[in-house]
């Protein structure tokens, strides 16, 4: 993380207190950040023994956190997704303690995968979510429990995450490239800084009383997985494998891998740069892939 991305990033409001539930890949980066601001935050993982593990949350052996976790927390964060039952972990288990909390905000990492298939068109917030997978229509009931949770809630949406130690920059260097052509599919990403960053910028704002419901969090270029590949591979000044039709390496897909072939859009993030004024540190791969190939990670 570099320290003019954290100079540019807004501290929580004096005396809060950050509960992040999940603390994986994303829960992680944003704690981190937190730290380097100066907050106080909490992080959980369904094994304390885990890198970054301040309690235990796993609610598939009802795993609980401690109440001297849940203490006096003002800001919550659920990077959590949907159950193999398709409940949400956290409301499922920890409805009661959170409605006891003095919760200025909570967000709830959620996924853009909810739009469904927009046959390569725009979508922004206000469309209406149209999600054909199993796991989309799952993803967009959990969200639309948190809504009816009556919490000062905020669902955070978010296409392909990627950072340090998660990029195509490791996918060639474990040797798991895949050129796949697939003429007009793109995808739409986000670089884990921004997902960080965006998170601290929109409590400030709502702390001054601006809080929309559903924000995008993504980059300014959805762009094709070769065209990214390519960069990835420019920089590790190595070659790739040859291209390979859809049709073909679809035959050797995973039902989940083939599945996010099947749909295509763009993610606007006008609402969060344009009306909300956040500022992208990495506004395409170009810039966010130079970051992981510089990051030791
Ligand atoms: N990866 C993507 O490209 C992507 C894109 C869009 C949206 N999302 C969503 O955004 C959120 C964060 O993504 P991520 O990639 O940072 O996820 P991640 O690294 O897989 O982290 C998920 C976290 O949830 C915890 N967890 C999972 N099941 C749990 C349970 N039953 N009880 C308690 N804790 C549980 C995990 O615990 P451990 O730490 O013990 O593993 C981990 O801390 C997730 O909801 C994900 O589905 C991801």
């Amino acid at each position: 993380m570099l320290n003019d991305f954290v100079n540019q990033c807004k501290s929580l409001p004096s005396n809060s207190k950050l509960l992040i539930l999940g603390g994986g890949y994303s829960g992680q980066h944003i704690a981190a950040l937190a730290k380097s601001l100066g907050n106080e935050v909490i992080c959980s993982r369904r094994s304390i023994s885990s890198p970054g593990a301040d309690c235990a949350f796993d609610s598939k052996i009802q795993k609980l956190p401690t109440n001297n976790c849940l203490a006096n927390v003002t800001h919550l964060l659920s990077c959590i997704p949907p159950d193999a039952n398709g409940n949400d972990p956290v409301l499922q288990n920890l409805n009661s303690k959170i409605k006891s909390m003095p919760l200025q905000w909570v967000g709830y990492l959620s996924t853009t995968g909810v739009y469904g298939d927009c046959k390569g068109e725009w979508v922004k917030e206000s469309d209406q979510p149209k999600p054909q997978l199993k796991r989309s229509q799952i993803r967009l009931q959990c969200e639309k429990a948190w809504q009816k949770s009556g919490l000062p809630l905020q669902i955070l949406r978010l296409p392909g995450i990627y950072g340090p130690g998660r990029s195509a920059i490791d996918n060639i260097r474990a040797g798991k490239a895949k050129m796949v052509d697939k003429p007009g599919q793109v995808f739409s990403r986000v670089h884990i800084d921004d997902i960080a960053g965006a998170i601290f910028h929109l409590i400030h704002l709502a702390s001054e009383g601006t809080m929309p419901n559903i924000v995008n969090i993504a980059d300014n270029h959805p762009s094709s997985n070769v065209e990214v590949m390519q960069f990835a591979a420019s920089l590790l000044k190595t070659s790739l494998p040859p291209l390979e039709p859809f049709e073909i390496a679809a035959k050797q897909m995973s039902p989940m891998a083939l599945s996010f072939w099947k749909e295509n859009r763009k993610v606007s993030n006008h609402l969060l740069c344009n009306e909300l004024g956040y500022s992208l540190v990495h506004s395409d791969y170009q810039s966010g892939l130079k970051d992981c190939f510089k990051s030791k990670q």
